[in-house]
């Protein structure tokens, strides 16, 4: 609901300097006087290791690597030994580990994330990658089993990487130059770089907004590349930064122009600590290379061989863990927004809604709900708990939900009298983060002063338990949780609190200002002053804005300080954090929690350990049932317990076409339930913007509209148009659930994306790699929205360079594409382009109803979409939608070869539901229709659609179901 807004940092910007350049400043001191800095700050003499002691064994190998020559104290100080340890996981996924002998660095524990076991099989001799090394200087390369000759997936042999010193990446700022690539292990810095092909396809290294695109910019010759940092931080959706998540994976999708074929390969560095990584190609250079310089940890690498893209990402979820499995309901269109002041207004609106035929599976109240910003209550004046209870009791008498916020930050206690539970039995239970010499932790956030939650204290799973169940018992009875300000987020730098008189801080008063900014498109001239700027009826089709201009924050985190010995606070190497400072909006990195872990370690797992916990708590308060989350701070494995919403957006034209390649990063990234603030959070939206996006992002995994406090009301019903656009979309969305449904369960089952760039379905069509205004939703569903103002028509690719028939969702006409290029489709207000691939059968729900449960309860539909050569193949994954563990289920497989359509059916789910309707795209008119031998009647033929449906099929299908038509 919150963060820190581009407007608010400009403001903190000369503080952030300042801090900066006084580290800088200090740092010129002790270079120029000589005193004191046992750091070089330079690695061009880092001398690398050497290997030793090398031992084989049937699953990898292990080895010693001790220091190559003197110390050099880049920015910290040489371990002298590590130990290698590589291991053939599985066919497709090598590990190679490296990490200091004696075990003081930090490495994840696997209470936090567990990892495979160790491989029961030798995969040494048949593993589709192979590890390759020098011993001295100690250097690995991984190449293809299958490819010996070709440029090895990753390389760090110097040989192979471009000559150093490499000029600055960025002419201000001296620390972004490549001064040189040996290994580096030190205890507050790691460096480790590869050379990649020249300007190779690099996707994911988020959570980023990127300028760039999806595709990740690696630069060419010299030009710009991209620095990327990993250090949670609770921003504003800023361009080209870090923000509240940390996924230091990537797939590389390698293309050859000479062969005509790509292939992927995936690498993943899992580690938590603050990082930058660089991809760059530098001048007169014949290779593009990435580096990863850490501030901590440890090197531990995982390599995946694909060779698809889809390959890639699951096998990285084989590592890390697949997906939960979702609620059937948790598909539904979400309505949320800070500003429902009162229950009335969430009553308001679910009347509304049915009101205007909208379906709304899930009303969402933000911090409004809170009694003075408190987590675990309600506002005994707005929100009194009887009526909450009774409100949400009406919406699940309805089949409908309701989905409360939980921010990190707990209120500490202003006074004596002052009760407040949660923090008072957390203190008792000890399970606050502490500052290093153990008092409380105090940070400012909503409430006034708070603590954080230490995830690591034994206690502290049994006092969040309690906390979400008390809350459930006094009348928020939720079926789901949103889970905000995890990076963690807080208003004030370190401990600010310790010390302080807590009762003279209380709760943020001044949170209800009005948003006065005009809507991006709103003409003034033609519509008046901000006065006339009602919502319904506001028509801004002609919209001028040039929405394609970025509005990019300057980089910061210039220069490398320097401090003496070892500094929790401001490590020498100074990684680009968008802020500056690590301890500017964030818990310092010098917080404690239990056991000894700091955050300078364990910053960018907060937001998952506290995914983790709130799982597992609303596990034991709603039994049975699969939870649902949705959070804003993640890191690896966080698809395990969470999904994730694209954070506080704008309500401009670029975001919602940024919108599209933050859904496909975490896709890679293992948590597909993902989508953005729709219609825009920050700033005021207008009826087109609207329009556009509930259409986009109905074919999105999560959809949910939300806004920002005292910004215009943007519920679809607000404007006709948009009410009418959201029907049609969410007839759509609600009718291909069963395919969506599909989608997710071979994604919790076996971590293949849901939804898909356009490459990773036709990997060898370069004017694919770049695409990112439309996507795929499994691999059968093409996507193509409009993203600018006052467009009539939107030009996209459809894949497969015309050995695709492509027909359109609505209609079912085949497109006449352009083979490689793109294609004009007629894209008018509330009409959203959907394309059906040929090849596929969809099972489809035959009449969308007003929510998830309605619409299971319905009939089934088939729509079979038949290829040139008459054939077509699809899935489906059919159960209760709601137990956990899933309980039983059902696999139908549809096929269909020569005029006949075969339907198998297998498992112990049993479907109640008939298939009602059966429709095949792509036939020559029969003559007769058959099912299981026996003609039917009333089937019809639509001569321009080659379109054959029987709409009297009324099959089960829990056996196996034979049509065929002469
Ligand atoms: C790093 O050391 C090398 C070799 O000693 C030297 O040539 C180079 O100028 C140094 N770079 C910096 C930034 O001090
Ligand atoms: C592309 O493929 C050709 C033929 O197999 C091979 O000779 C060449 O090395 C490959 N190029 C790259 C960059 O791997
Ligand atoms: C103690 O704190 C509570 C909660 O903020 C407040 O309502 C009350 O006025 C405070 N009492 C005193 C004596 O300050
Ligand atoms: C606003 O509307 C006026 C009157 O139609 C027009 O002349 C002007 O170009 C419009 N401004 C923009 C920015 O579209």
């Amino acid at each position: 609901m919150f963060s820190l807004l581009l407007g608010v940092l400009y403001i903190l910007t000369p503080t952030v300097w300042g801090d900066i350049s006084q580290r800088a400043s200090l740092a010129n001191n002790l270079a120029s006087n000589g005193s004191g800095s046992p750091y070089s700050m330079n690695v061009t003499d880092c001398p690398g290791y050497t290997l030793g002691s090398l031992q084989e064994s049937d699953t990898g190998l292990t080895a010693h690597l001790t220091l190559a020559g003197p110390a050099c104290n880049a920015f910290g100080l040489d371990i002298s030994d590590l130990t290698i340890e590589v291991t053939y996981q599985s066919q497709s996924t090598l590990h190679v580990k490296v990490y200091d002998t004696a075990n003081q660095q930090f490495t994840i524990p696997e209470s936090v994330i567990e990892r495979p076991a160790a491989p029961t099989t030798s995969y040494a001799g048949n593993s589709d990658l192979i590890f390759n090394y020098d011993t001295t200087p100690f250097a690995f390369w991984i190449t293809r089993r299958s490819d010996p000759g070709a440029m090895p997936l990753f390389d760090t042999r110097t040989s192979s990487l471009p000559p150093t010193p490499i000029p600055p990446f960025n002419a201000s700022d001296a620390s972004t130059a490549f001064d040189g690539f040996p290994l580096v292990f030190e205890d507050q810095y790691l460096q480790v770089a590869s050379a990649l092909p020249y300007g190779t396809n690099i996707y994911g290294l988020g959570e980023v907004v990127a300028s760039s695109g999806f595709r990740r910019d690696i630069g060419t010759n010299g030009g710009v590349g991209t620095i990327q940092t990993h250090w949670s931080l609770g921003v504003s959706d800023p361009i080209d930064q870090n923000l509240y998540g940390s996924h230091p994976i990537y797939i590389e999708h390698r293309y050859n122009s000479t062969t005509g074929k790509a292939s992927a390969s995936g690498v993943l560095l899992l580690s938590s600590a603050g990082s930058d990584i660089f991809l760059q190609t530098p001048p007169n250079s014949k290779v593009s290379l990435i580096e990863y310089r850490m501030i901590g940890g440890i090197l531990d690498f995982y390599f995946f061989s694909g060779p698809s893209d889809a390959e890639v990402i699951a096998q990285y979820g084989s590592v890390i863990g697949y997906p939960m499995w979702q609620p059937a309901w948790g598909f539904g269109f979400h309505l949320c927004r800070w500003g429902y002041h009162n229950i009335s207004d969430d009553r308001e609106n679910v009347a509304q809604m049915r009101a205007a035929g909208i379906p709304l599976e899930v009303q969402w109240n933000d911090i409004d709900l809170y009694h003075a910003y408190r987590d675990f209550t309600t506002d005994p004046v707005s929100f009194p708990g009887d009526e909450v209870r009774e409100f949400i009791q009406e919406l699940a008498a309805n089949h409908q939900h309701y989905i409360p916020i939980v921010d990190a930050a707990i209120a500490v206690t202003r006074n004596s009298t002052d009760v407040y539970d949660p923090f008072t039995r957390g203190v008792e239970e000890d399970v606050w983060i502490k500052n290093p010499d153990g008092s409380l932790y105090i940070a400012e956030v909503w409430p006034g002063y708070t603590v954080f939650p230490d995830w690591f204290s034994e206690n502290m799973l049994s006092v969040w338990t309690d906390s979400l169940k008390n809350w459930s018992d006094m009348g928020v009875e939720f079926s789901g949780i949103w889970l905000d300000m995890n990076e963690p987020s807080t208003f004030c730098s370190y401990s600010c609190g310790t010390g302080a008189n807590f009762s003279s801080v209380g709760p943020l008063t001044d949170v209800s200002s009005v948003v006065i900014g005009y809507p991006e498109c709103y003409n003034e001239t033609l519509w008046g002053p901000s006065g006339n700027m009602t919502v319904n009826g506001t028509s801004t089709y002609s919209c001028a804005t040039n929405s394609t201009t970025m509005t990019m924050i300057e980089k910061r985190g210039v220069g490398a300080g320097s401090e003496e010995g070892v500094d929790l606070n401001n490590p020498p190497y100074a990684i680009h954090n968008a802020v500056g400072s690590l301890n500017q909006h964030s818990l310092a990195s010098n917080a404690t929690y239990s056991g000894g872990y700091v955050d300078l370690d364990v910053h960018n797992m907060f937001g998952l350990m506290e995914e983790k916990a709130t799982h597992l708590a609303i596990q034991s308060i709603l039994p049975e049932k699969r939870p649902f989350l949705i959070s804003r701070s993640t890191f690896p494995s966080a698809g395990k317990w969470t999904g994730h919403w694209l954070g506080d957006n704008f309500s401009k034209w670029q975001y919602l076409y940024l919108n599209i390649q933050g859904v496909l990063q975490f896709q890679i990234y293992q948590i597909p339930m993902v989508g953005a603030d729709t219609c825009g959070f920050n700033g005021n939206t207008d009826e087109e913007l609207c329009n556009r996006w509930m259409q986009l992002s109905a074919f999105t995994p999560f959809y949910r509209n939300h806004n920002t406090n005292g910004a215009l009301p943007q519920e679809p019903y607000r404007w006709d148009s948009v009410a009418n656009a959201s029907r049609i979309a969410i007839a759509a969305r609600y009718a291909m659930l069963p395919y969506w449904y599909t989608l997710f369960a071979n994604s919790s089952m076996a971590g293949i994306p849901p939804v898909r760039a356009l490459f990773y379905e036709f990997p060898d069509e370069p004017e694919l790699f770049n695409v990112d205004k439309q996507w795929l939703v499994g691999s059968d569903i093409l996507v193509t929205p409009v993203l600018t103002p006052g467009a009539s028509t939107v030009e996209g690719i459809l894949p497969g360079r015309g050995s695709v028939i492509w027909r359109d969702w609505y209609t079912h006409a085949a497109v006449n594409a352009t083979s490689g290029g793109n294609t004009i489709l007629d894209a008018p207000i509330s009409h959203i382009n959907v394309h059906i691939r040929d090849n596929s059968a969809l099972l489809l729900h035959q009449e969308p109803g007003y929510t998830i449960y309605e619409t299971r309860e319905g009939a089934y539909s088939l729509l079979v979409s038949l290829n040139a050569a008459g054939t077509a193949f699809g899935t489906a994954y059919v159960d209760d939608g709601i137990s956990f563990p899933p309980g039983p289920s059902r696999s139908l497989t549809f096929q269909a070869a020569e005029g006949t359509l075969k339907i198998d059916s297998n498992g112990e789910y049993e479907i109640v539901q008939i298939l009602e309707t059966i429709t095949v795209l792509g036939v020559q008119k029969p003559t007769q229709v058959a099912i299981q031998g026996s003609p039917v009647e009333g089937w019809t033929y639509k001569e321009a659609t080659e379109e054959l449906v029987v709409s009297n099929a009324s099959v089960g299908l829990n056996g196996q179901t034979i049509l065929v038509w002469r």
